[in-house]
């Protein structure tokens, strides 16, 4: 049965909600999973996890964060710089790269720190992670306010060009999919009715039907 949800359910009182709606638990939409990188301003490299983004264009290919944070690295640098790198990790590295939230520090080339590689991007001047098996290339088009207090700001970037691993792009090798392809952000997902709290995961795309 299909049930009807718009005021904040009693059976999430009390919960830590970091910030997010009740509606995003409850509807718990998967995003892809990736990080950006791009040059702090005293030239350090920085990683930043992010999720909440879409791809897709009209004119071009644009990719959109739904919300990035202000106060931290990733829109200062994209303000300073203008560009930065959308990196795509594989399951494999993917624990290098959520230690870049733990290697966070300013002075601290977050790339290196977390266990992966730096190579500069040769399109816009930022540094991309070697070990991602895609990478995109990014001019920042514009920024829109999300809430009055101006904490969050959704992005839209421009891509410029894309770096890829070829055995990604062979459907007969790796491919795109499946448990060496993209990663997406199962975040928290509740029981609106009981209150239950499920875990947050890393989810894989499998192909199910042609249409
Ligand atoms: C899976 C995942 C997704 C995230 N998505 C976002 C996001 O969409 N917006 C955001 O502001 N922070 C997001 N974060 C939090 C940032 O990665 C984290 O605050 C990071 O330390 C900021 O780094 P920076 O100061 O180098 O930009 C996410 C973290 C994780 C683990």
């Amino acid at each position: 049965m299909k049930k009807e949800f718009d005021k904040f359910p009693e059976a999430f009182a009390g919960q830590e909600l970091y910030g997010f709606s009740w509606l995003e638990h409850t509807a718990a939409v998967p995003s892809p999973l990736v990080v950006v990188t791009g040059y702090k301003s005293n030239g350090k490299p920085n990683a930043t996890m992010q999720s909440w983004c879409t791809f897709t264009g009209e004119e071009g290919y644009h990719c959109i964060f739904s919300s990035v944070h202000k106060s931290g690295h990733m829109y200062r640098s994209l303000k300073e710089t203008g560009c930065c790198v959308v990196n795509f990790p594989s399951a494999d590295i993917l624990d290098k790269c959520m230690d870049t939230i733990k290697n966070n520090g300013f002075d601290t080339d977050e790339i290196t720190a977390s266990g992966l590689t730096v190579e500069p991007s040769c399109r816009v001047n930022a540094p991309r992670i070697k070990e991602c098996f895609l990478n995109m290339d990014c001019e920042l088009e514009w920024e829109h306010d999300l809430s009055e207090d101006g904490t969050h700001a959704t992005i839209c970037l421009k891509v410029t060009g894309i770096s890829m691993d070829d055995r990604r792009y062979n459907d007969g090798d790796l491919g795109r999919y499946g448990e060496t392809g993209y990663l997406y952000n199962i975040h928290s997902p509740r029981n609106p009715e009981t209150g239950d709290n499920f875990d947050t995961y890393a989810g894989i795309l499998s192909k199910l039907m042609k249409f």
